[in-house]
This record gives C-alpha cells, structure tokens and sequence, in this order.
C-alpha cells in the first residue's frame, strides 16, 4: 500500500502532466481574434534560437528634442509586448545610458530624430554592433518600423536577418466609418458601432487604443468617425469635446480625426434658412465651425462630404457646383485641414447609364477645385460590385487631387459570413494602366486612399477572422500599393494563424482565389447588381419594378429571351468612351476581351460563342459551377488543417464556410432558374439542374436561406 505522502506526490505529479498537456490546449482554445494580426505568437526553432542568444532590451532615447514622447512610449512599449511574447522572455526597456552598459544584452535602440531619414512615416531597420537600430526623422517612423520589425519576426524571420527601409506611398491611408451617433452602422455586419459616444467623453475604453495600434501597424493614419450619410449632429459642441478624447487617445498613434459633414449644417443645427454655399453668413457659419473644431482638436484632419447623392443635400440645391461646395468648405478649413468631397453620385433623372453620372458631373470639374480638396472615387463607376472596371475618372482629371474609395466592409460580397480575401479586387484597380499616361496606384499618389471600414463591437472586430484581413490588406495596400496580394495573404496568415509553411502557403492560396469563387457564383462574367435591393446579400435578378430604374437588378443585366449584358458601346450606353481610348480598347471586342467584364459592356445573345467555341450560357452555367465547386475546395482546405491552429476560431471559419456552401449554391440555382426561365435553353449535358423552383427563391426572404 502508498503511503499518504507518496500518494500526495505521485497525485500532484499527475496532475502536473494532466495541466502541462491540458494547458496549452486551454489556452489555444481562448483565441477568439479579438487580438487581429498582432498576436505575437512565441517563435520556435532557428528563429527563436536566434531572438534568445542573448537577453534582449529596448532602448528608449532621452534627452533631445524628444525627451518623453508619447509615440516613441507606444513604439517601445510594443515592441516590449511583442518581443517578451515572441521570445518567451521579459524583454526589458532602458534608457539611454543604461543600455550603453549592458554589454551582455542585444539592445534595439530606437532612433526617432534622424535627419537623414525622410519625413512623413519612413523609417529604416539596421543591424548594428549592438543589436538592431530602428531610425525614423519623427517618433511616427519609428512606431511604424517597430511595427515592421514585429510582422518580420511574426512572419518568422531572424532577427539578424532583418534590415529595411520604407516610406508611405500615400499621404492619405484613410478608414471611413459608417457609423452612425445611435451605434448602428451602415453597411456594417461585425456588431454595432466601436464609437461608444455615450461614455465618452468620460471614459474611454482601451479598446479605442488596441483599435489604434491596430490601425497604427499597417500605417493607416485618418479615421472618418461617422457615416457620410452624415448627422448634423455630429457638429455639435458635444460631439466635438467627444470627438476630442478620441483625438487625443489616437494621436501618439499618428491617427487623425475627420468628421463626415452634412452639407446641410448651417439649416439643421446653424439656425440659418439656408446652405447656400454662395451666402456668405453659410460660409461664416462653417469657418466658425472649424475654429470651433480646432480649438479642440489642433490637428482635425478635416471634413468628409457626401452631396446630392442618395437624397444628401448639397450645393446643386442652390443650383451651384460640387466645386463650389467643396472649395467653400475648404476655405473655412484653410491650410489646417482637407475637404474630402466624394464623387459617388447618381441622379434618379439620368436613366440611360447610371456607370456614366460622376465622369459627367466631375471631368468638367478638374482644375476648379481648391488645393485643400480631394475627391474620392470609388473603385468602380458603380458601387462596389465584386468585380467592376476601373472608374474612369482615375487619371481623367490630372489637376485634381484623387483619391481611391474602397470598401472593406463586404456589402456586395456576402457581408461577413461569406470567405472573400479583397486584395486581389483592390490590386486589379491599383495596377489599371487608365490610358492617361498613369495606373490608378500612381493616378492617386498625391492623395491616397480610403477603405470603408468593416470593424465593429464583434469580439472578432470584423464579424469573421478571415474579414480581419481585409482591414489589413486595405492598410498595407494604401502604404504599398506595389505590395502583391499573394505577399499581404501570406504575411497575414502566418501572423493570425500559424507561421507553419504548410499551412501559410494553403490558406494564402485559398484567400487568393476567394474573391473570383465569389464573383463567380453571384455575378459571373462581368454581371453586376443582382442583389436584392435594400439588403444586398441574396440573389434577386428578377426584380424590375421598383420605381427608380437603377434600383432594379433588371436595369443591370439587360437579360431577356435573345441574350444578356449591359451595350456600354458606342451602339448602346457609350459608357466606352469615358475612358481613354486605350483603356476603352482593351474592351471594345467580345471576341478579344478579358471574359470577366464581358457582360459589363457587351449584351450578346445567349448563343455567342467563345473563341473557343462555347456558347455564353454553357459558359455562365459552368462558372457559377466552378464558383461553388469554389467554396466547397476551401472547405476542403480549411478541414485539412484543423488541429493546426486553436480549436475555436477553427471552428468558426468551418462554421461559416458550410453557410456559405450552401448560399453559393442558392446564388448559383436562384441565378440558373431565371435565366432559364427567360431563354428557355436546355441546361448544358451534365449539369445540375436547380434543386428548387424559380418560385420558391423567388419567395425567399433574407434572412431566410434554401433548405430552411
Ligand atoms: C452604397 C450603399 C449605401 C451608401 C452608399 C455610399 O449605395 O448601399 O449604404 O450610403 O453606397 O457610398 O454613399
């Protein structure tokens, strides 16, 4: 028989085993996302060998210009985080002349007054005799390279391996929230609104920080906090001492503020009768405004401006132009801050191509609008479609400020349950030669680009992990837009997921192939708009009848018995000829084209063939089936790495992938029944047919989906 003491041991032993094996596994299980791309997951192997061969410090610098900077403190509290969480050690930080004694340790010193180093975020990572060097001219590079140093160890790099010198591309590396002040977000599909303007100015939740250093990492440095479908209420001094605690929470972030402004203030809140941007007591009441809005917050970025768009009131109220609301504005800024006026407009009255309303209102434009203007474009001369031509206003108005409006959040693409990695989408436009002599990524150089956010009160942030990629694709992108999307996919993964080679190169493959899976099952071959109307998730081509034409899905496809596709030739819309004649070109032959904008600017009959002889219908049919075969390979893919990463955001992602499965294929039989129902053509030899009638997806309603 044990003796008790023995029998304690040996019981403590086992229970020792039973949490060194249980542990582990409990605390891979407690990932939740809520950490994003700045896990910091602890290094193995070679370059964990090489972090640890001596005990690692970082030094912060004194005296100077910069003695207690609050963006060196964040840079070198990150890098304190990440390196003990990396290494698996307590890194420590010292000053100075401290560290100059510690001849033991490796030192990473920051250096964040460096003339040689350009302005504006560069920054420059150097081996040195001590250790490793991060040099910046201002503490921001130097938040940035800290950040950089991280991804590179995060991505599994050596730390004696890692030198680099980066500068922004762009001026302007923008989010734009639609949030509204009562905490609901337009188009948002990760929880309600991150802006708890309730507390604040009172309190503020470290939650605003960690969204800092989020945003901080991939060097996005303006946030427009509110929605363009703009509350005057948001002017109000309340909102603006709110506003403030914001501002200078997310400063040593090198984060500036920006207000969406109703066009319509001076009238809502001002007491005036009017907005007229010609009568001078509207111009003063918003040059009163702006002072107002400097006294407390010195370095406001400026306005965003949505006008006579969507019912947004504007300037073309007082029979004046979009210049002439923008650059009154942009006078009550002055060189304190920029007016960012949107070119997303469409009028009810144009029914002939609503792709042409914003080249027609705002080419004649170019060269009117004051230097403290930008105008912001969306990718595409529609609306965020999951694959649109470029818009043709980039590189069309060359005296003009121009900026690239994206839109991370996916309201086009299956919101947050469908697995859709955008840079690929982001990438075509960048790299667009527009026929003007420039891409769209050098066409927008001298402003940058805007991303609408996808983050809300989800603990996850996004409403799904692999969303977090897309605000972080959007974020690097607008610091490097000649960054490829296989690069953005591999460095997010290996630093969310799992730096395992393996896995890095599977899961990066699948992202990358997302985006067109998507395209593929809701609008192939250069469709577009068939979502119903409101929502804009499920399929609805069949809608034609609601009062505005460009509500319809119909308006979009043109489909009838004889064939499918909007004419944007010279023979139909001419949508053609907004773009340089060597972008038009590239478009102009159905028979010479790229088949995924064929339907974007061609209506062809349901029997034109292919150069390789297949008709259009036995074409679309078999891309909605490649579409869902799609989903059903990243289900694949996803299921061969379970056990790999932490149980529950595994589970998650499978989760979702199985909703999207079945939608895919909802998208793909709703789409197939109506076409048929139009051209009464057999469906290709070995095809599936619809499981369900036209009617009954017909009947659906979101959220119902097929088969409840
Ligand atoms: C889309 C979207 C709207 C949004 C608009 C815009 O139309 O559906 O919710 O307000 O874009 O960009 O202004």
């Amino acid at each position: 028989m044990m003796r008790g003491r023995e029998l304690v041991n040996r019981m403590l032993q086992a229970l020792l085993v039973l949490l060194a094996v249980a542990l582990p596994a409990a605390t891979a299980r407690a990932e939740d996302g809520y950490r994003l791309w700045l896990r910091y997951a602890p290094l193995e192997g070679p370059a964990l060998a090489d972090l640890t061969r001596r005990p690692l410090a970082v030094q912060i610098p004194v005296g100077g210009a910069i003695p207690d900077n609050p963006t060196i403190r964040a840079a070198a509290d990150e890098l304190q985080k990440g390196l003990s969480s990396l290494s698996g050690r307590q890194v420590s930080l010292m000053k100075g002349h401290d560290a100059e004694t510690r001849a033991d340790h490796a030192i990473i010193r920051l250096h964040c007054a460096r003339s040689e180093i350009a302005a504006g975020g560069a920054f420059s990572i150097r081996q040195s005799s001590r250790g490793l060097d991060i040099l910046a001219s201002e503490p921001i590079g130097c938040l940035y390279g800290s950040f950089s140093l991280l991804r590179a160890l995060s991505e599994g790099m050596r730390l004696s391996d890692i030198g680099r010198s980066e500068a922004p591309r762009y001026p302007l590396r923008m989010l734009n929230h639609w949030d509204n002040p009562d905490g609901s977000v337009e188009r948002g599909y990760a929880g309600s609104s991150i802006f708890d303007w309730w507390k604040l100015p009172d309190h503020l939740d470290q939650w605003m920080i960690d969204y800092a250093r989020a945003n901080a990492s991939i060097g996005i440095n303006g946030v427009v906090v509110n929605n363009v479908n703009a509350s005057a209420m948001m002017l109000e001094p309340r909102y603006i001492a709110r506003l403030k605690r914001l501002a200078d929470a997310w400063r040593p972030y090198g984060i500036r503020v920006y207000l969406s402004a109703r066009f319509s203030a001076p009238r809502d809140i001002g007491g005036l009768e009017t907005a007229d941007p010609f009568d001078p007591r509207v111009a003063a009441w918003w040059k009163d405004k702006a002072d107002e809005i400097y006294a407390a917050i010195p370095d406001f970025g400026g306005f965003l401006v949505k006008a006579n768009s969507e019912g947004q009131p504007g300037p073309g109220d007082y029979g004046r132009t979009h210049a002439d609301g923008a650059n009154m504005l942009a006078h009550a800024l002055g060189p304190r801050g920029t007016v960012i006026w949107r070119a997303f407009v469409y009028s009810e009255h144009d029914e002939a191509d609503r792709a042409r309303q914003a080249f027609a209102e705002f080419a004649p434009l170019d060269g009117q609008f004051a230097d403290n203007v930008i105008l912001q474009v969306k990718n595409g001369p529609i609306d965020f479609q999951p694959r649109e031509p470029f818009h043709p206003l980039f590189g069309a108005m060359p005296d003009t400020r121009v900026m690239l409006e994206t839109q991370i959040t996916k309201e086009y693409l299956g919101f947050s349950t469908h697995l859709a990695f955008l840079a690929p989408m982001w990438k075509e436009v960048l790299d667009a030669p527009t026929g003007h002599g420039k891409t769209v990524a050098e066409a927008i150089a001298p402003a940058g680009m805007a991303g609408v956010a996808n983050i809300g009160s989800d603990r996850n942030w996004s409403g799904s992990h692999f969303d977090q990629a897309n605000w972080y694709a959007f974020g690097r992108l607008a610091w490097d837009p000649s960054l490829s999307a296989e690069q953005l996919a591999r460095e997010w993964a290996a630093q969310t997921w799992s730096r395992e080679e393996g896995f890095v190169a599977d899961i990066s493959a699948m992202m990358l192939g997302s985006r067109e899976i998507v395209a593929d099952y809701m609008t192939p071959l250069g469709l577009a708009h068939l979502m119903a109307t409101g929502h804009h998730y499920g399929p609805a081509p069949w809608v034609c009848d609601l009062p505005r034409p460009e509500w319809n899905p119909c308006y979009y496809h043109r489909a009838d018995r004889q064939g499918i596709g909007f004419d944007r030739t010279p023979g139909g819309s001419n949508a053609l000829a907004d773009y340089a004649p060597i972008a038009a070109a590239r478009w102009a032959d159905p028979d010479r084209m790229d088949s995924r904008y064929l339907l974007w600017f061609h209506h062809l009959p349901w029997d034109w063939t292919f150069p390789d002889g297949t008709s259009l219908w036995q074409t679309l049919v078999q891309r909605y089936d490649a579409g869902v075969a799609g989903v059903a390979q990243m289900q694949q893919v996803w299921a061969g790495h379970e056990g790999e990463i932490d149980a529950r955001r595994h589970a998650d992602v499978a989760d979702f992938l199985k909703i999207q499965r079945r939608e895919a294929q909802w998208w793909r039989d709703a789409s197939i029944a109506y076409w048929q129902s139009l051209n009464s053509l057999p469906l290709p030899d070995g095809t599936r047919p619809p499981a369900r009638s036209l009617g009954h997806y017909r009947a659906l309603s979101f959220p119902e989906a097929p088969g409840n």
